[in-house]
């Protein structure tokens, strides 16, 4: 399907022959001037769907002035998970920003090759489902506790920036034992700035200069230090827990190389930054699609009910929940927040039947199968129900994305998971929810991640269980 196209592969070079060059790669139709820049802001998944159905697997779009090629489809998602794709593509553009902003070296996800797997080893266990281990009933009091702060019966609630709270204060919670209150609405000022500015780039580098942006960054360096020195304290005492800060403090002090000092603030508060608006999105468009989908809030409540009667939680209850779980992974298909994955290209190779050629800037459309009905028939209806077997529509090659592909594909991926099957169990135990109309259409955003707009909120109808706090 890929060919390389530069490096010495004999076998390969009539394949490359056949290939059509880049400047014949079609550009998606789009306004004059603008382009597809409208389109894109718009409702970038919708787009490239369009796109992928007029132009197939590789096209081009012109967005604020400037061309980029896409590759898209389960062609472009199995190419993902290639050798071909992994040592064609590499990610550090995307994401030096970020580093430089923190004056890091580096990110996890702008790194590739051998260093980028010695990385992700060494965070792999801390960013795992295993990660919660033990900790299940203290999750729900944090849940709790969060909820307690602004769900109220009677209440309207806007519901991205509550769940933003209370995954804040759930990370806080798994990483150091404590929810960073004080810290909370610092950490996300300054991420979403982050976002929007350095790595979506929707947002002016002028926002960096804000006072207000300042002195949230100001903060979140603060919290960044006092939990270094806190778990550099408690490792030569002995009393480290075993998690992710404790394992990214041991490599500071063992393998400066793999981990200098200037990298920690980043690598320590980089969990909120990767967790804070992906599961916030997630949950509050999961909360949308359970109260609009006749009958799903009742199944929902019965199978969250059911486990919340039980005496302690583990995590074998987590991944038994076929509703819940059905409707998260639903929330993710529908609205991806990682639409397309961005990355620039090693050399020239072959994709589609066209060169894509090297340190050209590249969007990976994976979340386009999502919208395809050859994979998931009546694709925009929000049917919980897919991911059973016998349909387990989702395992179809090259058909689901939500954590992206390849060796970047989302490392918190199993603790996320859990948090959203968390917050939508313990919300909708909880609560009775109502939409703001029965006809109410879901707003979305686009910065800085694709998702529920601000604006969407939900009506608290009525308190159903009492909380632990
Ligand atoms: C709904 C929730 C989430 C979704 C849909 C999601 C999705 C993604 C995607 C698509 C990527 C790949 C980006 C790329 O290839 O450029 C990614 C990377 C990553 N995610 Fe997530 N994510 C979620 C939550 C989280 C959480 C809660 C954490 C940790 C607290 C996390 C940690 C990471 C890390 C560390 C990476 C970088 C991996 C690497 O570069 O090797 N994510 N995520």
């Amino acid at each position: 399907m890929a060919t390389v196209l530069e490096m010495p592969q004999p076998e390969k070079t009539a394949h490359a022959a056949a290939a059509r060059p880049a400047s014949e790669i079609p550009l998606a139709s789009g306004l004059p001037f603008l382009g597809n820049t409208l389109e894109m802001a718009k409702d970038p998944a919708a787009f490239f769907v369009r796109c992928y159905h007029d132009y197939g697997p590789v096209f081009k779009v012109k967005v604020f002035g400037r061309e980029s090629i896409v590759i898209a489809g389960p062609e472009a998602a199995l190419f993902m998970t290639t050798r071909e794709g992994r040592d064609a593509l590499r990610s550090k553009e995307f994401n030096q920003g970020v580093a430089d902003e923190y004056g890091a070296t580096e990110v996890i996800n702008g790194v590739d090759g051998p260093r980028h797997i010695r990385l992700r080893t060494l965070m792999r266990e801390g960013f795992s489902r295993e990660a919660v281990h033990g900790q299940y009933d203290a999750m729900v009091e944090i849940t709790d506790r969060a909820l307690a702060r602004k769900w109220s019966a009677g209440a309207r609630l806007p519901v991205v920036e509550a769940i933003q709270y209370l995954i804040v204060e759930q990370l806080g919670m798994i990483m150091t034992g404590q929810a960073p209150l004080d810290y909370v609405e610092d950490i996300r000022f300054a991420i979403l700035t982050i976002l929007n500015v350095l790595v979506t780039r929707q947002r002016p580098q002028i926002m960096l200069r804000d006072p207000r942006y300042k002195r949230a960054r100001q903060r979140v360096d603060q919290l960044g230090q006092h939990m270094i020195t806190d778990f550099r304290q408690r490792l030569e005492a002995g009393t480290a827990p075993d998690n992710l800060i404790t394992d990214i403090i041991r490599a500071n002090r063992d393998d400066k190389d793999l981990m200098p000092d200037r990298n920690l603030i980043l690598t320590v508060t980089g969990p909120y930054v990767a967790g804070l608006d992906t599961a916030a999105n997630t949950i509050a468009a999961c909360i949308y699609g359970i109260l609009k989908e006749p009958g799903v809030a009742a199944r929902v409540q019965a199978e969250a009910d059911e486990l919340f009667a039980k005496d302690t939680l583990t995590e074998e209850d987590f991944r038994k929940l076929p509703v819940i779980n059905g409707a998260v992974m639903e929330a993710m298909r529908l609205w991806p927040i990682a639409v397309a994955q961005m990355r620039a290209t090693n050399y020239d190779f072959e994709f589609g039947g066209y060169v894509i050629p090297k340190d050209a800037l590249l969007y990976v459309g994976t979340s386009v199968p999502h919208f395809m009905p050859e994979f998931f028939p009546e694709p925009m209806k929000f049917d919980i129900d897919r991911y059973q077997r016998p349909r387990a529509e989702h395992l179809q090659k090259g058909a689901y994305s939500p954590f992206g592909r390849g060796p970047h594909s989302c490392l918190g991926q199993g603790l996320a998971e859990v948090l959203m099957a968390m917050c939508v169990a313990r919300i909708f135990h909880r609560f009775d929810l109502a939409l703001p109309t029965p006809d109410y259409v879901l707003k979305t955003k686009t910065t800085p991640t694709p998702g529920p707009a601000m604006s969407f909120a939900v009506r608290i109808v009525r308190e159903r269980h009492a909380g632990l706090v």
